[in-house]
C-alpha cells in the first residue's frame, strides 16, 4: 500500500465536502476518483496535498502519518499534484516553471549559492541536465524557451505535468489533466500519463471524460455527494447501477 485513506471527512460550514472516505492506492497502479460536479474529487486531492487539514480522518503514505502535514512536507515526502486550473506562471518560458517546480528537492541553501560551493555548481548542472531529460519527456523540447501564455492548453497541461514530476514524487496526483483540452488533442495526455506509470510513479487520477478513465485506470472509486458510492476495476464500475444513476447515466458511451 503506498497510500491509505482511512474516515477521512471534510466539512466547510454544514457542508460536507468529503464524507468518510477510505481508500487505498497501491504502488505502481492508476488509481482514477470520478464523480459528479462537487462531489468532493478535488476536496480529497486537497486533503492528501496538505493544502485544507480534514475534519477528522487520517493519511498515510507509505505507512507514514501525513494527516495534517503542509503542503510543502509532503511533497517532500514524495507526493507531486497538478490544480484543476493550471497554476503555471504564465509570463515566464517552459524551462523556468520546470526549474521552479524543481527547487522543492535541491539540496543548495542560500550559502551554497552566494559561495558557488561545489554543492551548488553540482546542483545547477543536474538541474540543466533534468530540465532536458523533463522536456524530452513531456514533449516540448522544442517550445523550452516560448513563454507560457503562447502554449495551447493541451501543451499547458503537458508542462504542469512536467512541473510536478519535477520534484521526484513517488505518488502523482493528476486533477483533470485533460480538462479544457479537446478531444481531438488528449491523445497525447493519455500517453503521457501511462509513460508516467511505466516509470514507476503511481499515478491518482480525476478525471470526467469517460474514455480517457476506462483506458487508463487499474481501479476507480466513484463519489457522489462527498462519500464513496463505489470501486472496483473498469469493467465492474461500468456495470454498477448506483454509478449509472449517479453519475455516468445516458451520457456515457462505451
Ligand atoms: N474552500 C471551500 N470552501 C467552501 N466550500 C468548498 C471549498 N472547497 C470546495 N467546497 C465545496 O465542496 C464541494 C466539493 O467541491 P470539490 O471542488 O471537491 O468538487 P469536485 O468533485 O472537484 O467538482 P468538479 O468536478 O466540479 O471539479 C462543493 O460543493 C464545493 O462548493
Ligand atoms: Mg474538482
Amino acid at each position: 500500500m503506498l497510500l491509505e485513506i482511512s474516515n477521512l471527512t471534510k466539512r466547510f460550514g454544514g457542508l460536507t465536502a468529503v464524507d468518510n472516505i477510505s481508500l487505498t492506492i497501491k504502488k505502481g497502479e492508476i488509481f482514477s476518483v470520478i464523480g459528479p460536479n462537487g462531489s468532493g474529487k478535488s476536496t480529497l486531492f486537497n486533503l492528501i496535498s496538505g493544502i485544507y487539514p480534514p475534519t477528522s480522518g487520517s493519511v498515510k503514505f507509505n505507512n507514514d502519518n501525513i494527516t495534517g502535514a503542509k503542503p510543502h512536507q509532503i511533497a517532500f515526502k514524495g507526493i507531486g499534484r497538478t490544480f484543476q486550473f493550471t497554476t503555471l506562471f504564465q509570463d515566464l518560458r517552459v524551462i523556468d516553471n520546470l526549474i521552479i517546480g524543481h527547487r522543492l528537492r535541491i539540496k543548495t541553501g542560500i550559502i551554497d549559492v552566494v559561495l558557488r560551493t561545489r554543492q551548488a555548481r553540482d546542483d545547477e548542472q543536474l538541474l540543466g541536465q533534468k530540465c532536458m531529460v523533463m522536456l524530452d519527456f513531456i514533449n516540448l523540447t522544442s517550445l523550452a524557451f516560448r513563454p507560457v501564455n503562447l502554449l495551447t492548453q493541451e501543451e499547458q497541461k503537458r508542462l504542469s505535468i512536467g512541473t510536478a514530476l519535477m520534484s521526484s514524487p513517488e505518488l502523482l496526483l493528476l486533477d483533470e489533466p485533460t480538462g479544457c483540452v479537446n478531444i481531438e488533442e488528449i491523445h497525447n495526455l493519455i500517453q503521457l500519463v501511462r509513460k508516467i506509470k511505466e516509470k514507476g510513479v503511481t499515478v491518482c487520477l480525476i478525471e470526467h471524460k469517460m474514455r480517457v478513465v476506462m483506458d487508463l485506470a487499474d481501479r476507480i472509486a466513484v463519489l457522489n455527494y462527498g462519500k464513496k458510492i463505489a470501486e472496483g476495476d473498469p469493467a465492474e464500475i461500468r456495470n454498477n447501477e448506483e454509478v449509472i444513476r449517479a453519475y455516468l447515466g445516458g451520457e456515457y458511451v462505451a
